[in-house]
């Protein structure tokens, strides 16, 4: 069984995370969650978590009926977890949506929190690392922090959905930007039609 990394953090898309968990889940997939403090905002104010108890496995379990006895939520301090060592068996990591923060924070390797340090990890353990950034207007800082990511071995996949497979709701839209994560993970899926020519 794959055993991939979600990171949750404060960019504006809490569905683009919801959507990749749901289609990691259904594709067995084994699914470590970690959610930044504005994570946690974001899945409240886009997406409708009542987050009092972040009882994310309860929300997915509900919102897409899909088994959550795959998933694990780590707390973002818990920097003495499994995901903090590389060690652990892992087949990557998805940090989605990513802000340009915790983008930054990978850049520049600074580890300060299980999100921050499992990236690292990551990127030095030679795993696929997908950085989902959503930002607009880029500055230069941050359009720099993308190359560097991409440098260390990371892939980087805007949230920035296309439209030819002619979406017709929300979820079609950020399931393009899915479809390409699970590529990139080597997982077969059919989030859209194949593009025939
Ligand atoms: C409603 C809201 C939307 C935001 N959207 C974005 C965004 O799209 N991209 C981004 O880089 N930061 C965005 N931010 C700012 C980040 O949440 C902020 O920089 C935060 O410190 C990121 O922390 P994290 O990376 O630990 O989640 C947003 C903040 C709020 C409150």
């Amino acid at each position: 069984m794959k055993r991939i990394t979600v990171a949750i953090t404060g960019a504006s898309g809490a569905i683009y995370a919801l959507r990749t968990v749901r289609a990691l889940l259904m594709h067995r997939v084994a699914v470590d969650v970690v959610i930044s403090e504005f994570g946690w905002m974001l899945l409240r104010d886009e997406a409708g978590f009542e987050g009092k108890q972040r009882d994310f496995g309860g929300f997915i379990q509900e919102l897409y009926g899909v088994s959550v006895d795959n998933m694990a939520l780590h707390p973002l301090k818990d920097l003495a977890a499994t995901l903090a060592s590389g060690s652990a068996q892992s087949d990557g990591m998805v940090v989605v949506p990513c802000s340009m923060k915790t983008l930054a924070s990978i850049a520049h390797g600074l580890s300060r929190n299980l999100i921050e340090r499992a990236a690292d990890v990551a990127l030095k353990e030679r795993r696929t690392l997908i950085i989902v950034p959503r930002e607009t207007p880029m500055n230069l800082i941050q359009l720099r922090n993308m190359v560097a990511v991409a440098e260390a071995g990371a892939a980087v996949v805007p949230a920035m959905p296309a439209f030819y497979q002619k979406p017709e709701t929300f979820d079609d839209l950020a399931d393009f930007v899915v479809g390409r994560i699970l590529s990139l993970l080597r997982i077969e899926h059919d989030l859209y039609p194949a593009w025939e020519g």
